[in-house]
């Protein structure tokens, strides 16, 4: 059996994670937020007492680590997000974090993934890959306005700078850096809500496998367009 692999990139705060879960759904396809994983190692550093930047523990705590370990409920602050992306850094931690993304993906019948280098290194053979972007300061707003659902209250020139720093460090960096790959189609969703987006890449999904049927058969392809 084929199996199809959508891969979703894109930098902090794009609403990728948001859409590729939506295409899993419509697609029938589990989905893995592969954010976590890094987000899981610096929860762990952090929880251990552990120095972030000590390669060799932070790369043995990526290889024992199991997708049920992972809650994200714990996950999803600002530090956590922050510490992760300088883990994201470290080459021991990303080899070590591969073959469970790439098991994860290799499943029948298919996968979507959402990070940072999914269409680059994790799933070069993608069948499709899609790689979501907007401005940096819709992002910021994007994400001020998560943070005050959240009960907090964000201070956007603050979130605007932290974005700034985390783009840098992904896309700057020596190992897997953040960027899309060739065969991506690039959606610059600053002018566009959640549905346009989530019509966009449907319309790019259901294309790519005319052309190419080989790819897989989503078990819902046949059904309309709906979350
Ligand atoms: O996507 P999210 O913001 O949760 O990811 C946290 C950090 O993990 C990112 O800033 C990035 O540095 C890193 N990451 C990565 N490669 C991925 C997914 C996330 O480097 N595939």
């Amino acid at each position: 059996m084929s199996v199809l692999v959508i891969a979703v990139d894109g930098p902090a705060a794009s609403g990728k994670s948001t859409l590729a879960a939506r295409i899993a759904r419509h697609y029938g396809l589990p989905f893995l937020d592969t954010g976590l994983l890094y987000r899981a190692v610096a929860r762990e550093l952090l929880d251990r007492g552990l120095d972030p930047q000590d390669e060799a523990a932070a790369a043995r705590l990526a290889a024992a680590l199991q997708p049920e370990d992972i809650d994200p409920a714990r996950l999803h602050g600002e530090g956590v997000g922050e510490l992760a992306s300088k883990v994201a850094a470290l080459a021991a931690v990303r080899e070590a974090l591969v073959p469970l993304q790439r098991q994860f993906a290799s499943r029948p019948p298919g996968a979507v993934l959402a990070g940072r280098d999914i269409g680059t290194v994790i799933c070069p053979e993608a069948c499709v890959k899609l790689y979501v972007t907007a401005s940096r300061e819709e992002r910021a707003r994007r994400r001020c306005e998560q943070l005050r659902r959240r009960g907090e209250a964000p201070i956007y020139a603050r979130v605007l700078e932290e974005l700034e720093a985390r783009d840098r460090r992904d896309s700057e960096r020596a190992v897997a850096p953040l960027r899309a790959a060739p065969d991506a189609l690039v959606l610059d969703t600053t002018d566009m809500d959640a549905e346009a987006a989530f019509r966009a890449a449907c319309a790019f999904i259901d294309r790519r496998l005319a052309e190419r049927p080989g790819c897989g058969h989503p078990r819902s392809s046949e059904q309309p367009l709906q979350p």
